[in-house]
């Protein structure tokens, strides 16, 4: 059998070699029904294999039913074992769309916590203890809503930092806040639904809204967060959907008075309002603000995730659902995935309950107040008073308006091209058109040096357009 071909400098097995050339030449009717195959002995001798690599290819394949043998008589290629091409069959190569990633590139990208200073030894410890000592129990397939050990020591913790009021019962700890939003809107929206939501906002959480059917109904944003004045009350939306600690991303903090507007709006529509409260840990100017769920738990849904204040490789989350809403949210949660991991969610639970989140946080807030005091030194450095400063009191990125600047393709591209990445305010719009020289810095995962070199390379193109 001349057409069947051996590499041997392949790291594929030989007998899976002899074994896919048959099959595939059987599936595609090259040898039919019928056909007698050269005998084992025969077949080893030509190739310049062992016999035993022969006779474990044929096993394989009588096995699986393309092969039939006759005793005494030979192995034969059976009836029924041709499979007619249809254009599914042909071979397709998957085109790789997803970016490329070049570790050289300074990247501003927004949201990214310093990923070399995550707690890999605390964690990694507890990990262990979560692994080694737990009951084997916690290997099994658990509850939608987690880990109880989670859930209470959140809702202690959330009390505590945050203001926001909620029983162990009422939170879903899911994979990153992005399922959060996924199951709020799997929950609330019915198709051609108006969901009423900040523009700009993450492009994301407009396409998972949208791709539940809603309508998005954008209210714009000042330096407070959502102007509250401009929302029609002769509809009744799905939700509300606000980031009050630290709009993303223009970064205004909502105030009271909007607040108060928003849930009396709910409560007058019988809506409720989405809070996505995905970094307000890391606030720099003045005070904590508390949650707007403790303004009214009833009408407020609550987001969390540990994406910023640990690592978005956890895919660690949190949904906090008004009562009436537990049980639809759980089951939603079931049909999703299940539940999330146990064996972190538990070691999430020993890390906080150890204290060692507050002390990281503590500890990384210092680090990120450093780096966005000289992202800003920087860019006033190298541009004087034509960059303004945006939303710097809260989070992981701020936003630089420029005079006289449009952030094109191309002169993104060329940023791009000169080592730096930076985003667009553009991309997260509704209406388009009004942040056209915006731009987003995230700074969490960029030591100084980066800063420096980042900024001076955007000046550098920016002087040259
Ligand atoms: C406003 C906002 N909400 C939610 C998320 C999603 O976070 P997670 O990693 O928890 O899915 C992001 C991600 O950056 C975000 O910017």
């Amino acid at each position: 059998m001349a057409w069947l071909i051996i590499d041997r400098s392949l790291k594929k097995p030989l007998i899976r070699q002899i074994y896919q050339q048959l099959r595939t030449k059987i599936l595609n009717g090259e040898l039919t029904a019928g056909y007698r195959l050269p005998s084992t002995r025969q077949l080893a001798e030509e190739l310049e294999v062992s016999r035993n690599v022969v006779l474990e290819a044929y096993d394989q394949l009588l096995a699986e039913g393309f092969l039939e043998g006759h005793q005494g008589a030979g192995t034969f290629v059976a009836a029924g074992a041709y499979l007619k091409r249809t254009e599914m069959n042909t071979p397709f190569i998957v085109e790789n769309n997803s970016p490329k990633k070049n570790d050289n590139i300074i990247d501003f990208r927004s949201g990214i916590p310093a990923l070399d200073l995550f707690p890999r030894k605390q964690w990694g410890n507890l990990a262990k203890r979560v692994s080694i000592e737990t009951d084997h129990s916690l290997f099994g397939y658990d509850s939608p809503e987690g880990r109880i050990e989670l859930r209470t020591v959140l809702s202690d913790y959330l009390l505590r930092t945050r203001g926001v009021e909620c029983h162990p019962d009422q939170l879903v700890i899911t994979t990153g806040a992005t399922q959060a939003l996924t199951l709020i809107a799997k929950l609330l929206i019915s198709a051609n639904d108006k969901v009423i939501i900040e523009d700009p906002i993450t492009h994301e959480i407009q396409t998972i809204f949208q791709s539940y059917g809603a309508s998005l109904l954008p209210i714009s944003v000042d330096e407070n967060g959502m102007d509250t004045n401009q929302i029609p009350h002769e509809i009744k939306p799905a939700f509300i959907f606000v980031t009050p600690s630290h709009q993303f991303p223009i970064g205004g903090t909502l105030p009271i008075q909007r607040r108060i507007q928003l849930i009396e709006y709910a409560r007058e529509g019988e809506s409720f309002i989405v809070e996505d409260d995905y970094d307000s840990e890391f606030r720099y100017e003045g005070p904590s603000i508390s949650s707007l769920q403790g303004l009214d738990p009833n009408r407020t849904i609550y987001i969390g995730t540990f994406s910023k204040i640990l690592s978005p490789a956890l895919r660690l989350g949190y949904i906090i659902l008004p009562p009436a809403l537990i049980e639809r949210g759980r089951t939603l949660k079931y049909f999703s995935d299940l539940h999330t991991p146990s064996l972190e969610q538990l070691t999430l639970a020993l890390f906080i309950k150890e204290g060692h989140l507050e002390k990281h946080i503590f500890r990384m807030k210092k680090i990120y107040r450093k780096r966005r005091d000289f992202l800003k030194e920087q860019l006033y450095y190298q541009f004087g008073d034509t960059v303004k400063i945006h939303g710097d009191s809260t989070g992981l990125h701020l936003v630089a308006e420029f005079d006289g600047i449009h952030f094109t393709e191309s002169l993104l591209s060329r940023i791009n091209n000169n080592g730096v990445k930076v985003y667009p305010v553009e991309l997260h719009t509704i209406n388009k058109g009004l942040y056209s020289n915006y731009i987003i810095l995230g700074f969490g995962n960029l030591d100084e040096d980066k800063i420096a070199e980042g900024v001076t390379k955007i000046k550098r193109v920016l002087l040259n357009k």
